[in-house]
Order: structure tokens, then C-alpha cells, then sequence
């Protein structure tokens, strides 16, 4: 076996998402060995608390040993069978499950193998309703500035964030972004009901400008998740979807983040948000990152219609190998047995207002400019000097933030200077106390860093070791 230098040498040439190509080679990831509940251990043994659990998705936590024989009973049962042609009991079981948890009649699931591939199943889900109807000029998809869908062709093209797309191809004209509901940007002196009523004339007019005739849907994540936890205002998701009604356009709800109990409920659309969308796009919590899975569900009224429309055939043509595997499926079923035993969504129902209010408190640190959320999603965003940022003064804050709580057991992984926290659903109120102490470290100590380089000084190994 290798040792971990060697092994981080060889990960080097393995390109990452978002790598820098330019400086491939040259990266220093943490190689992570192993995890329990809300902590992750490095190659060193240094304990960390993942805050982002994973990527958004660990949320029964890691090290689940129910998880592992249920994956194992199921690969001894049974690898896999084509979706195609044969089914398996856990996909029609798993399939059922969330039927039954869905909101109104999104009695329909399509398994897919992510979340991007659940977002551009949907997608061309929709292409094929509107056609199967005759409506084939309604083509058009309108997103959400800052919103993140995905990186297949289609649902990158979808996703609202412009940097990410100057070295990649988009298809042009196809989709068009309205502002994100951020009310940091409300206009002095505007109230909240007036920049509600702003933000859906704004999706009117982009209707207006593209032609109601052509627009197909309306994507929106609950909560904007790594555009930065933006939460709407109150009322926001039902305006929309009441304009969409008006257009017959069709409203995507992408709960790829926001489902199985982030927001304290198994999906947030109705529960949070009073909303039954037509489609739900979901991944992540879904299997809590244990085996890839994602999906989409659809309502009966959309399955109604098309049967109603599509005389003696209709062929969706779209679908994946691993569609519905057996053994994601499994992990999928056990997912849930786990969250519902364990009440894991009343859980955060009273953990998640906590860490709002823990995290709230580190407003007092001049370089936080903003802590927002809901529920296990919360954003403490820091800024050197207020209005007069950067995107490399910004990059180089978050990466010191980052090192700084790491080096103290917390990973936080800054999207720029934005840290963005999402930890697994077990989290404690205890485990939330070390989350924000540690943090608060990590950000004053970044501070104090580059107010030192600003008086040509250096400062370093100030850290307490790692926590064991
Ligand atoms: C809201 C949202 N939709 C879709 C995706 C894409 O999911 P995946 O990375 O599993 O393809 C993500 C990933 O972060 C997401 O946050």
C-alpha cells in the first residue's frame, strides 16, 4: 500500500472538479481516511468536523455500520439488472417510498445516477411533454442568476453562474436568468413586500421579452444552496409558481440540497416553502451520499396528459444504466428507515433554528458582513473591506479562513469568501458550540493574517493542534 505522500503525489495528476488545469500538479488536497457521525480523520489522524457534510449529502453521517450491510446485502443479493427490460424490489420500493413522502401528486420518480443528470432528465422531460402536447416553440427555460443545476451540457447551462461558464460552452439562446431573490440587494429603503413584488415582475418581463408561447419552465432552487444560501422572501416560490400557472409554463422545484431533512422536512417545496411544484429534481440526501443516486419526480397531472395526448405510444427516450440501481436503491431505503427512526427531521427542527442563532453571534467580527439561512443551511459571509471587494482579495480571505479551521479540526471550505454550512443531521448542540467556537477562531485569526501582511509582517503556527 502506498503512504499518503505518495498517494497525494499520484492525486495530483487526477483532474478534479474545478481544477485549475493550469496548475494540475501542483494541488495539496487532504487525503481523508475515514469517518463517524460528523467527523471526518485525515491520513495524519487529525479529527475534523464536516460542516459541509461532504458536499451537502452526509446527512445520516458518516461511518454508518446499518448502511454498509444493507449496500452488502444487496450486492450479495442481487449487483444489478437493466432498468430497461427487468425492475428489482428495492428500485419499486424505494420508487413507492418517495411517492408517498412527495408532496400533492408527484406520484412519478425517475432514478438517474446524480443530481445533474436528475436536473437534465427533468429538463428533457419537460421538452418531451410540451412536444408530446404540440407545443413544440415552447422550448424556453428561465433560471436563476447564481442558481447551481449541474454540469452536464444541459443543466450547466441552466446553472446561473457566469464565471463558471467563460471556458465552457453553453446552448445559446436556450436559457434566460433572472436576478436571484437576495435581499442584500434590496434597494435602501424598499420594504420586503416591494422587493418580492420586484422580483416577479422581473420573471414576468423576462416572459414578456421571450414570449410566453415559447417559455417551457421555470428552474429555482428552494433556497439558492451554493450561489450562497440565499433565502427568498416570504412568498416568493408561490408568487412564482402563480405566474407560471398564468403562462402555462411549468415550475421545477431543484431540491438536489434542500430534500431529505436539510430544512427539517423529507422535501422543503410544500413543507417549507407552500408550494407543490411539477417536478422535483433531487439527489445528495437522498441516498446521504453513500452510493450515487439521483432523481426526478413528476405528477400525475403531467403522466396524465401526455397519455391522454400521446395516442398509442409515447417513449420517453432518456435514461441511464445505473437508472434505479439495486444497491443505491437499497442504501436509498435504508437512508430513509434510518432519518424517520431516528426522528432525524424533528431533529433539525430544533437544532437548525440553534445553529442560526450560534452562528448569528459572530456578527459582533468586523469582517462578517452577513449570516443567513434556514435550518442545517447557514452562510457566514466575510468581507475585508465593505463594498470595495475583489474576486482575489475574496478567494485569498476564504482560503485563510479555510486553513485556519482546519488546522483547528473544522472543515468549512469556503465557496470564496462565503463559508457555507450544511453538517450531517445528527449534529448535536454540543457539536455546534465547537462548529461556530472554531470558525470564530478560524475568521479572526484570517483577519488578523492579513492585517499583518498589510504591515509586512508574517504570521505563523498559531494554532492549537488539531483536535484529537
Ligand atoms: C441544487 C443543485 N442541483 C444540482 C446539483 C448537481 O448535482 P450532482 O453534483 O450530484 O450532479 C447540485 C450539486 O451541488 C446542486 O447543488
Amino acid at each position: 500500500m502506498s503512504t499518503s505522500a505518495e498517494l497525494k503525489q499520484r492525486d495530483n495528476q487526477f483532474i478534479h472538479p474545478w481544477d485549475d488545469i493550469v496548475k494540475l500538479g501542483g494541488n495539496q488536497r487532504t487525503l481523508l481516511d475515514r469517518g463517524e457521525g460528523v467527523y471526518v480523520y485525515d491520513s495524519e489522524g487529525n479529527r475534523l468536523l464536516d460542516a459541509p457534510a461532504g458536499m451537502w449529502c452526509v446527512n445520516i453521517g458518516h461511518g454508518r455500520k446499518e448502511m454498509a450491510q444493507a449496500v452488502y446485502d444487496q450486492i450479495m443479493a442481487l449487483t444489478y439488472v437493466s432498468p430497461w427490460s427487468m425492475t428489482t424490489g428495492p428500485a419499486a420500493q424505494f420508487a413507492a417510498d418517495l411517492a408517498e413522502l412527495s408532496p400533492g401528486d408527484l406520484n412519478h420518480v425517475f432514478f438517474t445516477t446524480g443530481g445533474s443528470t436528475a436536473v437534465d432528465s427533468a429538463l428533457r422531460f419537460v421538452q418531451f411533454y410540451n412536444n408530446m402536447r404540440g407545443k413544440r416553440a415552447k422550448k424556453h427555460i428561465i433560471a436563476q442568476k447564481r442558481g447551481y443545476h449541474g454540469s452536464t451540457f444541459l443543466s450547466g447551462t441552466v446553472s446561473g453562474k457566469e464565471r463558471d461558464k467563460s471556458n465552457l460552452d453553453v446552448v445559446e439562446g436556450l436559457v434566460h436568468h433572472i436576478e436571484a431573490p437576495d435581499l442584500l440587494q434590496k434597494p435602501a429603503g424598499q420594504s420586503e413586500a416591494e422587493f418580492l413584488d420586484a422580483c416577479i415582475a422581473s420573471l414576468e418581463s423576462m416572459i414578456a421579452e421571450v414570449g410566453a408561447d415559447k417559455c417551457a419552465v421555470f428552474v429555482a432552487e428552494p433556497i439558492l444552496a451554493s450561489g450562497g444560501v440565499i433565502v427568498p422572501p416570504e412568498g416568493y416560490h408561490q408568487r412564482c409558481l402563480e405566474v407560471c400557472r398564468k403562462h402555462d409554463m411549468l415550475y421545477l422545484s431543484d431540491e438536489v440540497v434542500t430534500a431529505f431533512g436539510r430544512l427539517g422536512h423529507c422535501f422543503a417545496s410544500e413543507d417549507v416553502f407552500g408550494i407543490v411544484p411539477d417536478i422535483i429534481t433531487t439527489a445528495k440526501g437522498l441516498t446521504s451520499g453513500y452510493i450515487p443516486m439521483g432523481a426526478f419526480l413528476v405528477s400525475d397531472r403531467l403522466i396524465q396528459e401526455i397519455k391522454d395526448r400521446g395516442g398509442d405510444s409515447a417513449v420517453f427516450a432518456n435514461g441511464f444504466t445505473y437508472s434505479g440501481h439495486p444497491v443505491a436503491a437499497a442504501a436509498g431505503i435504508k437512508n430513509l428507515e434510518i432519518m424517520q427512526r431516528e426522528k432525524l427531521f424533528e431533529q433539525v427542527r430544533d437544532t437548525g433554528p440553534y445553529m442560526q442563532q450560534q452562528l448569528q453571534t459572530l456578527r459582533d467580527i468586523p469582517i462578517v458582513t452577513d449570516v443567513r439561512g434556514l435550518g442545517l443551511m447557514a452562510c457566514v459571509e466575510c468581507e475585508l473591506e465593505e463594498g470595495s471587494r475583489d474576486l482575489d482579495t475574496d478567494l485569498a480571505l476564504g482560503s485563510r479562513i479555510d486553513r485556519h479551521c482546519q488546522a483547528m479540526g473544522l472543515i468549512v471550505r469556503p465557496l470564496i469568501n462565503m463559508c457555507v454550512m450544511s453538517p450531517p443531521l445528527t449534529i448535536t448542540r454540543q457539536q455546534i458550540d465547537e462548529m461556530v467556537a472554531i470558525l470564530r477562531k478560524g475568521i479572526l485569526l484570517a483577519m488578523q493574517d492579513i492585517e499583518n501582511e498589510k504591515a509586512g509582517t508574517r504570521s505563523d503556527h498559531r494554532h492549537p493542534s488539531p483536535a484529537a
